[in-house]
């Protein structure tokens, strides 16, 4: 819902539990006044005519109180007289950098729609707010578009930029989102990590001075995910404020929260600036990937709970949040690049034996793919690896009763393949420069139509007879040397942009062409894990790294805002490949079981016992496997180096328990591991028991931990109401 006070100029955008409110100070700049928890009452304007002034500030339009580098500035541009970060920064072609946007106008309508060229989150539900700028010396209108999602307690923000002027300019910069709190009592909650430890939750205060967090790799990587939380120093788990902005894009990005002079503190997020220049013509418009905004006063949890929801409802596409997920083997971990068709059906036979769902060829089986060194591009069956075709296999695998996926790495292409021996000026490179190579491969230019055309072909070419219901799309390597190849002087600052939008084109055809095909995105892992990739591909392997006890972090961090159902775990052999950990079968399979599950070991090494213990562990996650993905998720609070996670059912009838204990430690009591989310006065039982206890017990009282036990040891509990 948006209210609007004319006389003021104050727009309340109010979600069921939320309240962000805006307004346009008299020089027709506008202000944010205030966003959290709900509040009521109208005029909140005083929030800014009661600011003391400070010294040493310019003025603005010769009025000596009205200094607007004080102010909740919220879309500030360079060329005001505020000297902090500016959220927009425009060049003009007598080489001014100076524009002065000032409030025109604002529109009202129902339904917040999809954004040209780019995912979104939508919602014929929800109310939108234009906010319209302008530069009437320059003829430039800025729209600054919200998204109120009520009954989600979400907001989303994004921006149009666009040139009616005679000459064509240039923007250097332009964030998704900006605004300012007048204090700087935060801390700021990032995901940051590195290949096979992604995603890890660090937190600090915010100090005089800037915060940033940013991506000039091309995707967002696995050392930033796009997303920045300001928790309040209080903010815990399951209490306290948090603010979090997500960035629905997946290239290169920033995030910054500067602190001033004055303890206040503006926050932004959009497309990475640096080496960023787009020439935005006469007629043209520019749109800005939008940020989600949220907050919660209910601690990460609640912030959490509304990520997840509002992903599986409201963004990934096809309908695929509320899709059940099939149980995988992939065949990686198994055989590497090593393998033929007697290999896989055996693999095959020993997996549709303890339930699984899908079989999942990973890398190797097209060109003379043998290694990392050669074929990418050349999306032909291997006849001679496979025994055969794709289809066949296929059938085969479909007496099994098993569904297939394969995996492509379709935005790449080897040194050594035939494509790029025919079109080797379709890779990302600068002719004076010899290209750089990473895994041995280069990276397509996905700006270039001919280049799409090629991987739109090439991938629905392998999904047209309807085999083939799962793609794993990898992508494992970041762009260097970004040059268009035959591309204009005055548009190779927009190839990383280009570039995504390249692949949105890509996968809105593909996805459209093919809505039942799930795709699974992968970037050597959780490379490229952001909610511009889940609205195409509803899950993503979180990380190559398959140990349970790495993974625990990993998952904890990427759930505080991605859903159970768009993360893919599986169990894999141990020791394990990546940390030369060994841990039990039982605590790989909790670990798993946090997300979608699957499985990568070898089942034809598995002993009869492993088996049987396999067979169980995917029955009692088929059984499980709504409330896990559908369910909502807590992270509970866990004493000692342990990790425990909750999924309660939307009626509270049900919920699940896991909890992995890292290292044991002598000669200790076990504390008790306190519940949430129950119902206080429903009667739970604690499956496989006679113990029948009320939510409220559960919830304040806890559950027993097991005592004495072994390093990375886990225990699982179900409750029910009958
Ligand atoms: C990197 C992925 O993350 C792995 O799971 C696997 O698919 C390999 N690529 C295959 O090359």
């Amino acid at each position: 819902m948006i209210d609007v006070l004319e006389n003021e100029k104050t727009f309340h955008l109010k979600t069921e539990h939320t309240s962000f409110i805006l307004h346009i100070i008299e020089s027709g700049h506008p202000v944010c006044l205030y966003w959290g928890r709900k509040v009521s009452g109208n005029g909140f304007s005083y929030i800014v005519k009661e600011l003391k002034k400070a010294s040493y500030l310019a003025w603005t339009d010769g009025r000596k109180d009205l200094r607007l580098e004080q102010y909740p500035l919220l879309y500030p541009v360079y060329g005001y007289p505020d000297l902090r970060n500016p959220a927009v920064h425009i060049r003009y072609e007598n080489g001014s950098r100076i524009t002065d946007l000032r409030y025109k106008g604002y529109r009202i309508s129902k339904g917040k729609q999809k954004i040209p060229g780019l995912p979104a989150v939508t919602d014929p539900e929800a109310d939108v707010l234009e906010l319209i700028l302008e530069d009437n010396v320059r003829h430039i209108e800025c729209t600054l578009v919200f998204g109120v999602f009520g009954e989600y307690d979400a907001f989303t923000q994004s921006v149009i930029l666009h040139n009616n002027g005679r000459n064509a300019l240039t923007i250097e910069k332009i964030m998704s989102s900006c605004f300012s709190f007048l204090e700087d009592d935060l801390e700021c909650v990032t995901l940051t990590g590195a290949w096979a430890r992604e995603c890890h939750l660090s937190r600090e205060r915010l100090r005089q001075g800037t915060f940033r967090i940013d991506s000039r790799r091309g995707a967002g990587g696995h050392g930033q995910n796009p997303f920045l939380g300001l928790a309040r120093p209080d903010c815990s788990q399951n209490n306290g404020g948090i603010y979090g902005m997500n960035l629905v894009y997946s290239g290169s990005f920033e995030a910054s929260a500067e602190v001033d002079m004055h303890q206040n503190t503006r926050v932004m997020m959009g497309i990475q600036s640096f080496d960023f220049a787009w020439q935005l013509s006469p007629g043209e418009s520019f749109y800005t990937p939008e940020a989600v905004l949220v907050y919660s006063d209910s601690g990460m949890n609640g912030m959490s709970h509304i990520f997840h929801r509002l992903y599986r409802e409201r963004l990934m596409k096809n309908g695929w949040g509320s899709r059940p997920r099939p149980v995988v083997i992939n065949n990686w971990e198994a055989t590497y690049f090593d393998f033929d068709r007697d290999k896989l059906l055996a693999l095959a036979k020993e997996a549709a034996e303890i339930g699984v769902e899908m079989f999942v060829l990973d890398d190797g089986w097209f060109g003379c793919r043998n290694s990392e060194n050669e074929s990418l591009g050349d999306w032909t069956e291997n006849y001679e690896k496979l025994g055969g075709t794709l289809s066949g296999l296929a059938d085969e695998l479909e007496r099994l009763g098993l569904k297939f996926g394969i995996w492509m790495e379709p935005e790449m292409v080897s040194p050594d393949s035939d494509l790029f021996r025919e079109h080797p000026d379709w890779i990302i490179a600068s002719p004076e420069y010899t290209p750089q190579l990473a895994r041995n491969q280069y990276v397509l230019d996905l700006s270039k139509k001919c280049v799409r055309d090629y991987i739109v072909k090439a991938v629905s070419d392998i999904l047209k007879n309807g085999k083939i219901s799962y793609i794993k799309w990898d992508m494992n390597r970041n762009i260097t040397d970004a040059f268009s190849q035959g591309g204009a002087a005055e548009h190779q600052q927009e190839l990383h942009h280009r570039y995504i939008l390249g692949l949105y084109d890509i996968l809105e055809q593909l996805t459209g062409q093919f809505p039942d095909v799930l795709f699974e995105g992968c970037a050597g892992g959780g490379g490229r894990y952001d909610p511009g990739m889940l609205y195409y591909m509803p899950q993503i392997w979180a990380s190559d790294d398959t140990d349970a006890i790495e993974r625990l972090a990993i998952q904890q961090g990427t759930s505080l805002i991605y859903p159970a159902v768009s993360m893919s775990c599986h169990v894999s052999a141990v020791p394990n490949h990546q940390v030369g950990r060994t841990t039990s079968l039982k605590t790989r399979g909790i670990t798993a079981m946090q997300g979608m599950l699957g499985y990568e070991l070898d089942l034809t090494k598995c002993t009869d016992e492993e088996k049987q213990a396999l067979a169980e562990q995917i029955a009692e996650y088929k059984s499980l496997r709504d409330l896990i993905g559908q369910g909502r998720m807590y992270r509970l609070e866990t004493t000692g180096y342990a990790y425990a996670w909750m999924f309660v059912s939307e009626d509270k009838r049900e919920a699940y328990i896991s909890y992995v204990q890292v290292l044991t430690q002598p000669n200790t009591v076990p504390k008790r591991l306190r519940l949430v989310g129950l119902e206080e006065e429903g009667l739970y039982c604690l499956a496989g028991t006679d113990q029948i206890r009320t939510g409220s017990q559960w919830v304040h009282c806890g559950v027993g931990l097991p005592g004495g036990a072994a390093d990375f040891c886990g225990r699982t509990w179900r409750l029910y109401i009958k």
